[in-house]
């Protein structure tokens, strides 16, 4: 059989890793494939470097749109990015009949309603297992090798520059600007690491899994944000002491009253897997009710590991591209039209336990009033620590001490209204630090 055509929009770190692994593995990938598969076509602004790249057999344009549309590509990777000319150009592939091969979460946890609608219309599959989680194959665990489960919940490591940082300050003791300073120095982290630090990246990657998970539309707009700015080393420090580290986790969770959709700093006990996965990588935990807990760990980002997922969805469509659409594996492996309409919770509606740091004057009956607020707000607390007025530093004029409480499970919008009483005593001297907690039993 004639090997797929392939076009290339973009061939930056992950282009030219899909490009290579693809040229190194052809055989293999043909065995397992049935026909070989060819990138034929690349398009980037900067030809003669994308030229270089692939040497002369292959087409290079600056013009993307010289492989829209192209009659003799079969299949667009798109690498580009964003939610601009990136959705533009991936709507124009799908009215072409072009099947679409995408790492873009951005793109897809914002747009990917109108985007898998398109594609189903036309008959042509958008496969994005590249999006999520790098080289971890989740998408396909959670589309195909969990399709018997009723998935419960999911709670992730999908950012590795976030999860590097974490490490990093646990390591070295150090607070969140320190360690983003030197991580920017070494080529760690992005110049601009909004969307990893402010968690933006891993709630695109939530939201997409959340919908794959549970069969509801991508819904990025309600997920709840957080990310690892405001995290002190002490904090990381008092965790550790209670048996727990923290991570930035993806969590989403299907509760009777709807879905849990949400990413911030977690405490996670220390004894669980996931709270030992360190540095870049990542780590995905999902909880199905027939086969209970299943982890997925690797890279998730870098040049070959997501090379790797691209070329797995190019190895998928080239096998079905010949089938029935109707019997492919649906996009967000739910039939579209047995969608559930189940809705994301708000964040105040989400029952979790708590971390809470509190720097309070270090006099008589502090203790009691606080914990008297938690007690009223029917807030039970599970341990509490207090640690040696002594040891807190600097130049404070009253004694000091920084009080650490874990709560058991109540619902936000009541820890919401605690937290705003207990900062109003004027023995609590500055921010209460509140971060949430996760058994993942
Ligand atoms: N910037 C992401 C990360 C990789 O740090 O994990 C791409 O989503």
């Amino acid at each position: 059989m004639k090997p797929i055509q392939v076009g290339l929009l973009g061939i930056g770190v992950v282009g030219s890793g899909t490009f290579n692994v693809l040229a190194r593995n052809q055989q293999e990938i043909k065995r397992r494939a049935g026909r070989g598969i060819e990138i034929t076509m690349v398009a980037d602004l900067n030809v003669a470097r994308a030229q270089e790249l692939v040497g002369p057999n292959v087409q290079v344009v600056s013009d993307a749109r010289a492989v829209i549309g192209n009659p003799d590509i079969d299949i667009v990777i798109e690498l580009i990015g964003g939610y601009g000319i990136a959705k533009t150009l991936v709507l124009e592939a799908i009215a072409a009949g072009q099947h679409v091969v995408t790492a873009n979460k951005a793109l897809l946890a914002v747009h990917g309603t109108e985007i898998f609608a398109a594609a189903s219309a036309k008959g042509v599959m958008v496969a994005f297992e590249a999006a999520v989680a790098g080289g971890i194959p989740i998408i396909k665990a959670l589309r195909e090798g969990l399709t018997a489960n009723r998935i419960q919940w999911i709670a992730g490591i999908i950012n590795g520059t976030t999860n590097f940082l974490l490490s990093e300050m646990r390591d070295k003791g150090l607070d969140f600007a320190v360690v983003l300073k030197e991580a920017q120095r070494l080529g760690y982290a992005e110049a601009d690491p909004t969307f990893d630090i402010e968690g933006v990246d891993a709630a695109h990657k939530a939201t997409l899994m959340s919908a794959i998970a549970f069969g509801v539309p991508v819904q990025f707009e309600k997920a709840y944000i957080e990310g690892i700015t405001k995290l002190g080393a002490a904090d990381i420090k008092y965790a550790e002491q209670l048996g727990y580290r923290i991570k930035l986790l993806g969590i989403t969770k299907r509760t009777s009253a709807g879905i849990e959709l949400r990413v911030h700093p977690c405490l996670v006990p220390a004894k669980r897997l996931i709270a030992n996965v360190e540095g870049a990588m990542n780590a995905v935990v999902v909880q199905g009710d027939a086969v209970g807990t299943t982890l997925y760990y690797g890279k998730g980002a870098g040049s070959e590991p997501t090379a790797s997922a691209v070329i797995a969805d190019l190895v998928d469509i080239a096998r079905l591209h010949t089938a029935d659409a109707a019997q492919r594996v649906p996009h967000l492996a739910f039939q579209p039209n047995a969608m559930s309409d189940l809705a994301v919770l708000p964040m105040s509606e989400v029952v979790t336990s708590y971390y809470l740091r509190l720097r309070v004057a270090d006099e008589t009956g502090v203790l009691a009033k606080v914990t008297g607020i938690l007690a009223q707000a029917g807030i039970s607390i599970d341990a509490v620590l207090q640690r040696e007025a002594d040891e807190i530093s600097g130049e404070a004029q009253v004694a000091q001490t920084d009080v650490i409480i874990l709560t058991h499970d109540c619902v936000e919008a009541s820890m919401n209204a605690a937290i705003e009483e207990m900062q109003a005593l004027p023995s609590v001297l500055e921010p209460i630090t509140r971060i949430r907690k996760e058994e993942l039993a």
